[in-house]
């Protein structure tokens, strides 16, 4: 209990906030009539296409012309099936979008659970074009943590023993099992997880050097989260770190998935790819309706 006080006060603060970079100036070169790459947006756990108005009405004031396709497949409750059939029924959907799109590419902007399919997308697509992956809020090193969601799915469990669950193939039968990543049953978790544990190579994956490939065919990655969101249990996932087995954090470059390059993410920042935002005051269904989170941390990537 101590420990958790302890790591809680400290997961308050942002570490060393990345400054803002001022673009103001390429903005005014642009030429208004040029056209900007194709937007894919993939939601989250128990929201829909609906829930992407703002956002949609912010790329349209700033970058109008912009063809954003907010795919509308496993809405609501759907949005609890495997990440596997996820991942597989959103590449037939996007598969189109890509080949219209040709060699310019597009983006994918990815929001909360929707960044974990997106990385099975990207790792599992070897003829993707994908320009821009911005991941938003997204669990990418799993989820641990007491959460409304928790509460309301599973109520007879709470974070300390849902690993009993998560870990047996029906538990696996939802997607937050794909990605509950318990610190204190992490041998169980490597057993189990059907979904983070070989997109990671926590598990030995006969496919990871191929995955790393399609991943790197990316040619920069935008993280946002922040320390108010109070979903992402540690907020510090949406940025590729997560605990360890005393729940200390440990970030990024901590990681075994980023010192082994297990699928590339320590290629892609090593060339400057990886850009990491850390947004103070943001709850974690304001992250795509936030005009501010869009101008300062999303447009100008969005090009
Ligand atoms: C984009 O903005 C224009 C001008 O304000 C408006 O007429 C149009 O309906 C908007 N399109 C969408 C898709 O929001
Ligand atoms: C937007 O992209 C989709 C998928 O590539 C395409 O079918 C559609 O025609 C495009 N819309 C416009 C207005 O260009
Ligand atoms: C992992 O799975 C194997 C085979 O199913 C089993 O024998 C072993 O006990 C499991 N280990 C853990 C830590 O769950
Ligand atoms: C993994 O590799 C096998 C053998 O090359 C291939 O058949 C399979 O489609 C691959 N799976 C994924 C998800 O890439
Ligand atoms: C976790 O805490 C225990 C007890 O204080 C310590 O022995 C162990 O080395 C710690 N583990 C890590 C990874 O720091
Ligand atoms: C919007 O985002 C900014 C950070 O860019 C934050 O300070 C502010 O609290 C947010 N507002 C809401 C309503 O979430």
């Amino acid at each position: 209990m101590a420990g958790q006080k302890r790591s809680s006060s400290m997961t308050r603060l942002c570490p060393l906030a990345l400054p803002a970079i001022c673009v103001s100036v390429l903005v005014w070169l642009v030429d208004p009539t040029a056209s900007y790459k194709p937007i894919i947006v993939i939601h989250g756990l128990f929201d829909s296409s609906a829930n992407f108005k703002n956002l949609l009405a912010y790329i349209n004031k700033s970058h109008p012309g912009t063809n954003v396709t907010v795919v509308d497949l496993f809405d609501s409750r759907q949005s609890l099936d495997p990440l596997w059939k996820q991942v597989q029924g959103f590449r037939e959907a996007i598969y189109p979008i890509m080949q219209n799109a040709g060699s310019d590419g597009v983006h994918l902007l990815c929001y909360s659970q929707g960044g974990l399919i997106c990385r099975g997308l990207l790792q599992t697509m070897p003829d993707h074009n994908v320009d821009t992956f911005i991941s938003l809020s997204s669990p990418q090193l799993g989820q641990y943590g007491d959460t409304d969601y928790l509460r309301y799915l599973f109520p007879a469990y709470v974070k300390a023993n849902l690993f009993r669950l998560c870990y047996t193939r029906y538990g696996q039968t939802y997607s937050i099992c794909n990605f509950w990543n318990d610190p204190h049953h992490h041998d169980m978790y490597v057993n189990a997880s059907d979904f983070l544990a070989p997109l990671n190579s926590d598990r030995s994956e006969p496919n990871a050097t191929e995955w790393k490939k399609n991943f790197l065919r990316l040619r920069r990655l935008v993280l946002i989260g922040g320390p108010d969101d109070g979903v992402i249990t540690p907020w510090q996932s949406s940025h590729f770190g997560f605990f360890d087995e005393n729940e200390t954090i440990l970030e990024m470059k901590a990681q075994m998935v980023y010192q082994k390059d297990t699928f590339g993410l320590q290629t892609l920042d090593y060339h400057g790819a990886v850009t990491t935002y850390c947004v103070p005051g943001v709850l974690h269904t304001q992250w795509h309706s936030n005009e501010t989170v869009f101008k300062d941390y999303m447009e100008k990537w969005l090009t």
